[in-house]
C-alpha cells in the first residue's frame, strides 16, 4: 500500500544485467499478484536430494516474495502452497509439508508483525492436521488488524471445490427463502468464495514452466495476465519477480473491449 521508496531502492540495489527497477512503472504495480509456486521437487531432484529439501528451499523464495511485495507496494500477494489434489502424494511428503507450514509460520510471524502484513488462508484449513490448523489460527488472530498488505496462502485449496461450496451456500439461502434465484448473480457467487474480500489477481506467475492452472482460482483468474517462467520455485528471486512485473506492464489488457490508443 504505502511504498517506502528508499527501502525499495535498497531492496533492489545491484541489479543483474537484464533487469532493473528503473524499467518498472511504480504507478502501475499490480494490486494483486498471485503465484503458483511449482518445481520444488525437480529442484531437489536435480541436486540428487530428497523432494522435501526442495520444499524447505522453497520457503526462502516465499519469504523473499512477501518482502518484495511489501517493498513494491503490492496490496495482495497470494500463493498456492497445497492443492486438494496434493493429498495424492506419498504420505511422508504430505506430512513433511504440513509440518513445514506450521513450523515456517511460527518462525516467520515476526516478519508479519514487522511489515504490518495480514495473513489470510484460501481453502479448507479446518481439515488440516490439528497442529497445523492451530498455528494457522494463531497467525490469523495475531495479524488480523494489519493493513499494509494481505498475504493469502492457498492451503488445501481447490477451485472447483471452492465454487461448489459457494453454490451450496447460496442454494441453502435460496431454499430458506432468504435469497431469490434472480439475486444469484456473479457478485453473489464471488461473495461466497474464499477471496470474497480481495480484488481479482491482475498478474499470475507460475514457476517451473508448466502451462496449466492445476485447479487454482478458476473463477478469479478470468481476466488475469499469466506469466510463466522456467525458473524452479526455490530459484525464484526478487529479480524474477521484477521480470514478471515488467512483462505484465508490457501487456495490453482489453477485458473483451478494444485496446486504447
Ligand atoms: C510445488 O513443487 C510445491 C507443492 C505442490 C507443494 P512440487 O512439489 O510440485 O515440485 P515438482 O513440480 O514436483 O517439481
Ligand atoms: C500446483 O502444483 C499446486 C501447488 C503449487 C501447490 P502441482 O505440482 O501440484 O501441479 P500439477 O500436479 O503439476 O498440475
Ligand atoms: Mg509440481
Amino acid at each position: 500500500m504505502q511504498r517506502d521508496e528508499q527501502k525499495l531502492r535498497e531492496h533492489y540495489s545491484q541489479p543483474p544485467e537484464d533487469i532493473s527497477l528503473d524499467e518498472i512503472d511504480l504507478d502501475r504495480i499490480p494490486k494483486h499478484i498471485s503465484i503458483i509456486m511449482d518445481g520444488n521437487g525437480r529442484w531437489a531432484q536435480a541436486r540428487g536430494r530428497a523432494r522435501s529439501e526442495g520444499h524447505v528451499a522453497g520457503v526462502e523464495s516465499l519469504r523473499e516474495a512477501v518482502t518484495t511485495s511489501v517493498r513494491l507496494g503490492v496490496d495482495v500477494l497470494s500463493a498456492y502452497a497445497f492443492s486438494t489434489e496434493n493429498w495424492r502424494r506419498p504420505k511422508e511428503e504430505v506430512n513433511l509439508l504440513m509440518h513445514l507450514f506450521a513450523k515456517t509460520l511460527i518462525k516467520e510471524l515476526p516478519l508479519f508483525h514487522q511489515e504490518n502484513v495480514r495473513l489470510q488462508f484460501l481453502g479448507d484449513i479446518e481439515s488440516l492436521p490439528k497442529k497445523t490448523y492451530d498455528v494457522f489460527c494463531r497467525g490469523l488472530e495475531e495479524t488480523k488488524d494489519y493493513d499494509e498488505m494481505t498475504f493469502a496462502l492457498a492451503v488445501n485449496y481447490g477451485s472447483r471445490a471452492e465454487i461448489v461450496r459457494a453454490a451450496r451456500m447460496a442454494a441453502i439461502e435460496v431454499a430458506a427463502g432468504r435469497l431469490s434465484p434472480e439475486q444469484l448473480d456473479e457478485d453473489a457467487i464471488a461473495r461466497r468464495l474464499y477471496t470474497s474480500n480481495l480484488p481479482d489477481p491482475e498478474l499470475l506467475i507460475r514457476t517451473s514452466g508448466e502451462l496449466r492452472l492445476s485447479n487454482y482460482l478458476l473463477w478469479q483468474l478470468a481476466y488475469t495476465e499469466f506469466y510463466v517462467t522456467d525458473v524452479l520455485w526455490p530459484d525464484f528471486t526478487k529479480w524474477d519477480y521484477l521480470r514478471a512485473i515488467r512483462a505484465f506492464q508490457g501487456r495490453a489488457r482489453r477485458f473483451g473491449g478494444v485496446v486504447k490508443q
